[in-house]
């Protein structure tokens, strides 16, 4: 297998605004994710990162192009093949969290697993200890300070094993200290499991610090 894991060629994508105006939001993208790197995307509001990760992750479609996974074309596939990449090889953080209220750290992170197949459930309860909330499982998201409940988010992503971790702003809600110690655990995880990662983040810092940066200006990559 070679190092490219995912492979993006001339995607693009518009949104109908009204009837005769659509805005082109992305345009043309051409993009490589190789295995186990961490990827960033930058670029000012509205440049279309959420759009383009949103299409990697299969939560929207592309009006031309196309994207490989493991040479595979993910959209030459049908929404049931689509599905299943989706819930088995993507894993998502978003900027908040997203957990289910009712529900504790652990049976959050469980759910996520059972939904994709899996009867495994002592995975959950090991990548809470690996997130460093193995003493934390059993409280609910309002139990939570906003950082551990980030780190639930985190831990659900990855229960499922998947090739790739799309992370749309994922520190952007936390204070310094906590949006530091979420980024030392997506390296922690890269190191420990090769998890590949591609985050959208305004924070230059972590932007810094990743393997490759990926500037986005008006819906075409522009380094
Ligand atoms: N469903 C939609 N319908 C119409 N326009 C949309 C839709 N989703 C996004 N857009 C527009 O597409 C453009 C790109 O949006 P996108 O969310 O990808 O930007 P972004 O780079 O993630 O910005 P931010 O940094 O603010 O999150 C924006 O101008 C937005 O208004
Ligand atoms: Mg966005």
């Amino acid at each position: 297998m070679g190092k490219t894991m995912i492979e993006l060629n001339n995607i693009s994508k518009s949104y109908q605004i009204t009837k005769n105006n659509s805005l082109k939001v992305l345009k043309g993208i051409d993009l490589n994710i190789n295995r186990s790197e961490i990827a960033a995307i930058v670029g000012k509001s509205g440049a279309g990162k959420s759009t383009l990760l949103h299409i990697i992750g299969t939560l929207d479609k592309p009006d031309t192009g196309s994207m490989t996974f493991e040479e595979s074309d993910i959209f030459a596939m049908n929404d049931k093949q689509i599905a299943s990449f989706r819930a088995k090889d993507v894993g998502f953080i978003f900027q908040f969290h997203h957990l289910l209220p009712e529900f504790t750290a652990l049976e959050n992170v469980q759910i996520a697993a059972r939904i994709a197949g899996s009867t495994d459930e002592d995975k959950a309860k090991e990548l809470l200890a690996e997130v460093g909330l193995g003493d934390r499982m059993h409280h609910k998201p309002s139990e939570l300070s906003g950082g551990e409940a980030q780190r639930v988010a985190i831990a659900r992503a990855l229960v499922n094993s998947p090739a790739i971790v799309l992370a749309d702003e994922p520190t952007g809600n936390l204070d310094s200290e906590n949006a530091d110690a979420v980024i030392d655990l997506i390296f922690t995880l890269r190191k420990k499991f090769g998890q590949t990662f591609v985050i959208v983040t305004h924070n230059e810092e972590f932007a810094a610090k990743c393997d490759r940066i990926i500037k986005m200006t008006d819906g075409m990559i522009t380094g």
